[in-house]
């Protein structure tokens, strides 16, 4: 079998009932694999359990059941080669925007000078904006721009594994558009491996190379891993003038809206055997007439392909 960049195998998160009785499982049989490089969002809707599979792969959480390897290693703790973005900006209320980035970049890079460290910080805190704002603390930032500072503070860290939990959920909509642009541009030069959250369709179109659809907890699976075969690179305004854009998009609503519900519990993904990885969707397959032949038993989703 070849190995991939990062491989989930069996995750499963389970708590105890409230009353105390038994289990009770948020996501089970989570199993997909992410190449070096890849860009790959998930979908869900709240509550089924992305934020949790977010921190096993950062270390951060333990799953129930199963594992994660990145690079032939098992993920067992946080690790520099893993960034994390949160929701919520995470900074430390006592430094500075730069001060920060600055901790963070001379944690990674402890043979770095003191100019050096300050240099790279600096040049990612303009890349997001914030060049005017440096020696402000959090407190006197808004929002947004905390955010940013997180933002700037994971990438100039420049880790093999980026791990974003909705990072752009608070930024108004021109900031968020210009930092999805530096985004991309970094992760394109890169070669750097991102898995984002977002609850944005059209960002996870504009963004992904995949998008993995989680149905509703309790019990939630990966239900589909939808391949994103928009050519590169992509300008906002331009993708909307595709016809492929809204063949996705549509097949992403679709499931968010019905079908979401209907694989709650398992349903259709249930009908995999365990242990075995989502089917492989390209909406735009059907589209352009070159849908691969389902295999047996898909029953009918046209545009299955079997995940090597
Ligand atoms: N300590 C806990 N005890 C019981 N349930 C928990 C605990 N932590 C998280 N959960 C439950 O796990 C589920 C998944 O949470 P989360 O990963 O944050 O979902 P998402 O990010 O998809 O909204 C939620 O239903 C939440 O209530
Ligand atoms: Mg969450």
């Amino acid at each position: 079998m070849t190995a991939h960049f990062l491989e989930i195998r069996d995750l499963a998160k389970r708590f105890p009932d409230p009353d105390g009785q038994g289990e009770f499982t948020v996501f089970e049989d989570i199993n997909f694999d992410i190449e070096e490089g890849e860009f790959v969002c998930i979908i869900g809707h709240s509550g089924c359990g992305k934020s949790t599979i977010l921190n096993v792969l950062a270390g951060l959480d333990e799953p129930s059941q199963g594992g994660v390897v990145m690079a032939g290693k098992e993920v067992t703790g946080p690790s520099l080669d893993r960034g994390v973005v949160f929701q919520n900006h995470s900074l430390l209320p006592w430094k500075t925007a730069i001060g920060n980035v600055r901790f963070a970049v001379q944690a990674r890079h402890k043979d770095w000078s003191r100019r050096q460290v300050i240099e790279h910080s600096r040049r990612y805190l303009s890349m997001v904006g914030l060049e005017q704002a440096q020696e402000r603390y959090p407190a006197q930032l808004s929002g947004g721009m905390r955010q940013r500072v997180g933002i700037a503070r994971a990438f100039a860290n420049q880790p093999k594994l980026l791990l974003m939990d909705e990072p752009f959920g608070a930024l108004d909509a021109l900031t968020r558009g210009t930092i999805q642009d530096e985004l991309v541009r970094i992760w394109s030069g890169t070669g750097q491996t991102v898995f984002m959250i977002t609850h944005d369709v059209d960002e996870a179109i504009l963004l992904a190379d995949r998008v993995l659809l989680m149905s509703n907890g309790p019990h939630a699976r990966v239900a589909e891993s939808v391949r994103i075969n928009l050519p590169r690179p992509r300008d906002r305004a331009e993708i909307l003038q595709d016809p492929a854009f809204y063949t996705i998009r549509n097949h992403l609503m679709h499931f968010l809206v019905e079908r979401s519900r209907q694989t709650q519990g398992g349903g259709e993904a249930a009908d995999r055997p365990w242990g075995s990885k989502p089917p492989e969707i390209d909406p735009t397959a059907a589209a352009t007439g070159q849908a691969p032949a389902p295999p047996a038993g898909a029953g009918d989703r046209p545009q299955v392909r079997a995940v090597q």
